[in-house]
């Protein structure tokens, strides 16, 4: 029997695992001009953290976790995203008062049990960051900036930032009968997923994607519009500092996000080229979770993004970001040249140059064929001749030109003429 892969789970192959080093390196180059540190947190975790932090009424938990007990009987789950156990770490390494605002960032795969569609996936990989120890809306404002900047120089184009706030404990309550009092009226025409979250989780019901819920939720009543004073201020702030710092960005009154942690402003990045999925990045403040995990009070700001989505989004084939072919093919032709290319390619390799070359010395021709595929910048024939002579003829596969060298000479010689290209 033939064993596949999990539905809903994909490999990253060996050709395009370039994109996502791509990606990834650009996330290391701008999140620490911001103050961000990396951490590396573990993949699976005690049940009971995502149970407290992402709420038991929120989808992800009610029906999304790969949840198991292990061999010693304790109940663990898989990570279905990253915040719990950064504010977990956090507070396990009391990683309190640090000079400033203690910044995170992170990357890894995520599991949430969801039907798979395009861009939707049982095992996700995630970039996300945490900011933690501020109120202020001035971070909210920085991280969502450095955000952008960082899908700019990603080259992405036809993205939209929307932003909302969720207010507040003092104001959320009120807000949330008054909702369900207006929902009331409607509720034989909700979908049947609604329906069930009318009672639970009515918020949600704001944000749900089916038609005929959509057209009721637009003559729904706004949380924006029953923000308490604090929470009405900060938001009128971080869409001021939105503003002035040229960041284009929408109010959606009717972005909920799928977790119970979040407070005040909630965001998400969407893109019209991804289809019915087109979130590629979601977050906002946590002002609170710090201390249902037992911590001091922390209030927090974060986001993440799913790295499938982006990857399928940047425009990959602008030249500058396309991986380095490597730098030459070893053509043997004979059993000795075998293995006079094995010392070659070993000196060369110790240079730093990327060598490839044939195992079974076939034909010259199907030699210079595989190099021409995988577009090596130069082949090196090694055949007896050369081997005795000590000659070797070395050809630049861009423009034809081959010059005679010793072996001494390959590396110079083709970093001179890797330097003319
Ligand atoms: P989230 O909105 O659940 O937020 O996920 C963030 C992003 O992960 C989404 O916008 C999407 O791009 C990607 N994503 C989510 N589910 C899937 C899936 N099944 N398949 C593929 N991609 C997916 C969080 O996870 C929060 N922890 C974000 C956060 C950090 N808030 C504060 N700090």
């Amino acid at each position: 029997m033939k064993i596949q892969s999990i539905r809903g789970v994909k490999d990253i192959l060996p050709n395009e695992i370039w994109k996502w080093q791509y990606i990834e390196s650009i996330a290391h180059k701008i999140f620490p001009r911001y103050g961000f540190k990396e951490i590396r947190l573990p993949i699976f975790e005690d049940t009971r953290l995502f149970c407290r932090s992402i709420g038991e009424a929120t989808d992800i938990v009610e029906k999304e976790m790969y949840t198991f007990q292990d061999r010693g009987g304790d109940s663990i789950t898989l990570r279905p995203e990253g915040t719990a156990s950064v504010v977990r770490a956090y507070v396990e390494h009391k990683m309190y008062n640090p000079p400033s605002v203690l910044k995170m960032f992170y990357t890894g795969p995520m599991f949430r049990y969801e039907r798979p569609q395009a861009g939707r996936l049982r095992q996700f990989n995630q970039i996300g960051v945490e900011a933690m120890g501020s109120p202020s809306p001035i971070v909210d404002v920085e991280v969502m900036t450095m955000l952008m900047e960082f899908f700019k120089e990603l080259g992405l184009t036809n993205i939209e930032l929307q932003i909302n706030s969720l207010g507040s404990q003092e104001c959320r309550p009120k807000y949330r009968e008054l909702l369900k009092t207006e929902i009331e009226k409607h509720l034989d025409h909700l979908c049947s997923n609604c329906t069930n979250r009318y009672q639970r989780n009515p918020l949600r019901i704001l944000d749900c994607k089916v038609e005929q819920c959509g057209k009721i939720a637009e003559g729904l009543p706004k949380l924006i519009d029953h923000l308490d004073p604090a929470s009405a201020e900060h938001f009128s702030q971080v869409r001021s500092l939105l503003d002035s710092s040229g960041c284009p960005n929408s109010v959606n009154p009717n972005l909920v996000r799928g977790l119970d942690y979040y407070n005040r402003t909630a965001f998400e990045v969407t893109s019209n080229n991804l289809g019915s999925q087109n979130a590629i990045c979601g977050g906002g403040r946590y002002d609170t979770l710090v201390e249902e995990l037992d911590g001091p009070s922390t209030p927090c700001f974060g986001f993440a993004l799913g790295l499938e989505r982006l990857v399928s989004l940047v425009p990959f084939d602008d030249a500058k970001i396309l991986p380095k072919s490597p730098d030459i093919f070893i053509v043997c032709l004979g059993e000795e040249a075998k293995t006079a290319a094995f010392q070659i390619a070993h000196d060369l390799r110790l240079k730093g140059f990327q060598v490839e070359r044939d195992y079974e010395a076939g034909s010259m021709k199907s030699q210079m064929r595989k190099a021409n595929k995988i577009q090596c910048r130069f082949s090196l024939i090694l055949g007896e001749n050369e081997i005795r002579s000590g000659n070797f003829a070395l050809k630049n596969m861009e423009t034809g030109e081959q010059i005679e060298c010793s072996a001494q000479e390959l590396a110079k010689e083709m970093s001179t003429l890797s330097a003319s290209l």
